[in-house]
């Protein structure tokens, strides 16, 4: 079975189609948007998610609120749309892009030249994926053991994907790879995602609990790391799904080689410095809870973060669609 596209426009009814991701392993099922408020809930909600998916998402919300020529309700829509996630900077890039564009359209054409931004928005990143797969996976041994977390992947993005997309050009080299992937609680995109898109792939797949990662290392199971980003800085350091700090000072102490692979719309040259990136902090019903079912009592304090932050020296390179980036980062991103 092909994989659904997360996010696709329906030009017959005027409306945005998401893939529901909060429904997936188990279904797979659409949520279709009529307005930027139903878009910037999808984001919220998690049914479309990962940095890139996040911000083809938003723009098509901003296309949306064009529907009826006013620039007022476009106001409206960037305001909202930017309320919805903190830290993947892609949203924040796919909200500039479309607000510049709206700047130069009168309201006849309003919807159209932004529904058309939003389009180029969604092709440019597919593009970017597969570059980045042809130029990543040149990094990878014949024969590779592969450790990931979090969801990287086609679902995440347009298309393809950035850390898996290196994972599936790869294959398409002939390359023998096998991938293990991390649960990611608390919210499990690795296991209910990532499994899920790679098994359909054909993959050799095998899920482990986000704690097992360091015994698997210890037995020389795993060549290399890959994940993706949500927010570079220009030192290299990388904000990610939370428990990728974890994984690189693993993978630094087992001198396994641990890459980074995203689109060059996912690093933020205004952040000097990954303390600059805001973390997004979520309910903590997602910790007290596991796939909806109760784990602990509501009254149990927790801690949710989304992201953490992996620092530059922990990262062997950074695979972008212009190039494989290796350090020192803070001279060789400034480069691209
Ligand atoms: O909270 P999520 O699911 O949006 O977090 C996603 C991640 O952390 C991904 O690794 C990142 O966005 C890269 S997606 C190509």
């Amino acid at each position: 079975m092909a994989l659904p596209s997360p996010v696709s426009w329906d030009a017959e009814k005027n409306r945005l189609k998401i893939l529901d991701q909060r429904q997936l392993p188990w279904k797979v099922s659409f949520l279709f948007c009529s307005s930027y408020l139903d878009v910037a809930e999808a984001i919220e909600t998690l049914a479309v998610r990962g940095a890139p998916a996040i911000g083809v998402t938003a723009a098509y919300g901003v296309a949306l609120s064009a529907l009826h020529g006013e620039k007022k309700s476009v106001d409206l829509a960037l305001k909202r749309l930017a309320s919805t996630r903190p830290t993947a900077v892609n949203l924040f890039g796919a909200l500039h892009r479309m607000k510049k564009r709206a700047a130069t359209l009168g309201s006849k054409v309003l919807f159209t030249g932004l529904l058309e931004e939003a389009h180029k928005i969604l092709e440019e990143d597919l593009k970017a994926n597969r570059q980045m797969g042809e130029l990543g996976q040149t990094l990878f041994p014949q024969k590779s053991i592969v450790l990931t977390h979090c969801n990287a992947g086609a679902l995440a993005t347009a298309g393809y994907g950035t850390a898996l997309g290196v994972l599936r050009a790869a294959r398409e080299h002939g390359k023998e790879i096998k991938v293990f992937v991390d649960e990611t609680r608390p919210v499990f995109q690795g296991a209910r995602l990532t499994a899920w898109e790679l098994l359909q792939d054909g993959f050799d797949v095998t899920v482990i609990c986000d704690n097992m990662a360091g015994a698997l290392m210890q037995k020389n199971a795993i060549t290399s790391v890959i994940v993706g980003a949500d927010r570079i800085a220009a030192n290299g350091d990388t904000a990610n799904k939370i428990g990728t700090y974890s994984l690189a000072i693993l993978a630094h102490y087992h001198q396994i080689p641990f890459y980074v692979a995203a689109p060059t719309t996912t690093i933020d040259y205004s952040a000097k410095a990954g303390s600059h990136i805001c973390i997004e902090e979520r309910d903590g019903t997602e910790v007290r809870t596991s796939l909806g079912s109760p784990l602990i009592p509501d009254s149990f304090p927790v801690w949710n973060p989304a992201f953490d932050i992996t620092p530059s020296q922990l990262i062997c390179a950074i695979i972008t669609e212009k190039g494989v980036v290796f350090p020192p980062f803070i001279e060789n991103l400034a480069k691209l």
